[in-house]
């Protein structure tokens, strides 16, 4: 059987490196094709290497621009590539634009599409994550969810065929099914916990963390198109940093996008303060091991959310809404919305961390049941 993976943008290689070792261990052949959404090499070429990703057989260079280039430029240029290698079917991860693209490519030529980390809903329409994922998720013949609550807002949707309910199917459930109804729908957990367990095993050392020491330093990262394309919000965001680094020592990854903003916005000299490391873009390892020890996280993004409840670091989300709705609900995560009044008080009302003992997004092993998903109703 062989398989065609597409990605492009930094959270959809962490989320690939352990299915592609899965599906390489069950001996399934895999076309890895990177579509160059993300490019820089902090943000791409550092994690092939990082993370054993396969050799990409296609690298599209799509690059950066509207969304409507993006998508238009990656359709075109993903159909020459299926139609080329004719998979059994095609894999795509979460809700960017390279998601979107390569769903509809394989969609549009009667290739089976499976969607890996499907159902997450933030129920913003206007949100382009949210656009992407919704429409993947109805062109997608396996729509492999990582939780419970995925499975539900899909049911909302009328896609109501999922085994068990969405409760968490063991390896062998995922195995005996050979599903004739379509799609298929299943709870498989969330792959990022397979990458999260992998990175952490490597044990990583960070320089800056062991010199800061644990629970002694704020780990920011901002990179949503809310956050950074209207200016007020944006100042206030970076102002509101400013003034955490007065009190706390600051760790701040900054995202290319953010980057330039500051730059085109002039606001970089807000931030410089002793207290405030302004850094690049970290390596996985090094990035989920400055996660565990930070004394809190703030960010925008979805997987940094989730990842540090797994690690059991309190977050403060600079959104009004969250897909991991889980994250809040179970009290570890705070929605401080996109003006947040003063996120020093926040930082300073934070609880201590606590690893979860009930875990809503499985137990680490999404890419054994994924494979035996495919084996199961691919082959
Ligand atoms: C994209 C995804 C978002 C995901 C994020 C992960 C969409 C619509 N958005 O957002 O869902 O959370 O990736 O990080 O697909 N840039 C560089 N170098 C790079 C990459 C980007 O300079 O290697 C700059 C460019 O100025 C570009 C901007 O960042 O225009 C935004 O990049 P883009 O891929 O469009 O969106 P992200 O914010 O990265
Ligand atoms: N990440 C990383 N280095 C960094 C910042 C984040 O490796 O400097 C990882 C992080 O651990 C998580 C993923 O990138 O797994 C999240 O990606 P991002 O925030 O870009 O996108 P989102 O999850 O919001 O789509």
């Amino acid at each position: 059987m062989k398989l065609l993976t597409i990605v492009g943008a930094r959270p959809q290689f962490i989320k690939a490196a352990p299915l592609s070792k899965a599906l390489a261990g069950a001996g399934i052949s895999e076309v890895f094709v990177d579509s160059g959404q993300h490019y820089d090499q902090a943000m791409a070429g550092n994690f092939f290497k990082e993370l054993e990703l396969p050799a990409p057989a296609y690298s599209l260079g799509v690059g950066s621009g509207s969304h409507g280039k993006m998508t238009g430029r990656l359709l075109e240029s993903i159909e020459t590539v299926l139609l080329k290698e004719r998979p059994r079917a095609v894999i795509v991860y979460g809700d960017t634009n390279t998601t979107l693209a390569g769903a509809l490519a394989a969609a549009k030529l009667n290739i089976p599409v499976v969607h890996i980390e499907a159902g997450l809903r933030s129920y913003r329409a206007a949100m382009p994550e949210e656009i992407n994922r919704r429409l993947t998720d109805h062109v997608s013949q396996i729509l492999l969810c990582p939780s419970q609550r995925a499975v539900e807002n899909l049911a909302k949707e009328g896609l109501t065929n999922a085994m068990k309910s969405g409760v968490l199917l063991s390896e062998d459930e995922c195995r005996s099914n050979n599903p004739s109804d379509q799609p298929f729908i299943c709870n498989v957990g969330d792959i990022m916990f397979d990458a999260l367990l992998a990175a952490r095993a490597r044990k990583p050392t960070v320089p800056l963390v062991d010199q800061l020491g644990a629970r002694n330093y704020v780990l920011v990262t901002i990179h949503r198109a809310e956050s950074t394309n209207d200016p007020d919000i944006f100042e206030g965001l970076i102002r509101n940093i400013a003034e955490l680094g007065g009190f706390y020592n600051v760790l701040f990854p900054v995202h290319p996008r953010t980057r330039k903003c500051l730059e085109e916005a002039n606001l970089g000299h807000l931030l410089e303060s002793p207290n405030i490391h302004c850094l690049e873009p970290m390596s996985y390892g090094a990035f989920v091991k400055t996660q565990s020890n930070a004394r809190v996280v703030v960010t925008d993004s979805g997987g940094v959310q989730k990842e540090s409840f797994m690690l059991g670091t309190p977050c403060l989300t600079l959104r009004e809404e969250t897909e991991w709705t889980e994250t809040v609900e179970m009290g570890r995560n705070r929605l401080l919305g996109l003006k947040p009044q003063s996120l020093l008080d926040a930082v300073r009302e934070t609880k201590d961390h606590i690893e979860p003992t009930i875990r809503p997004y499985g137990d680490g092993r999404a890419s054994a049941r994924i494979v035996a998903v495919m084996e199961a109703c691919l082959s």
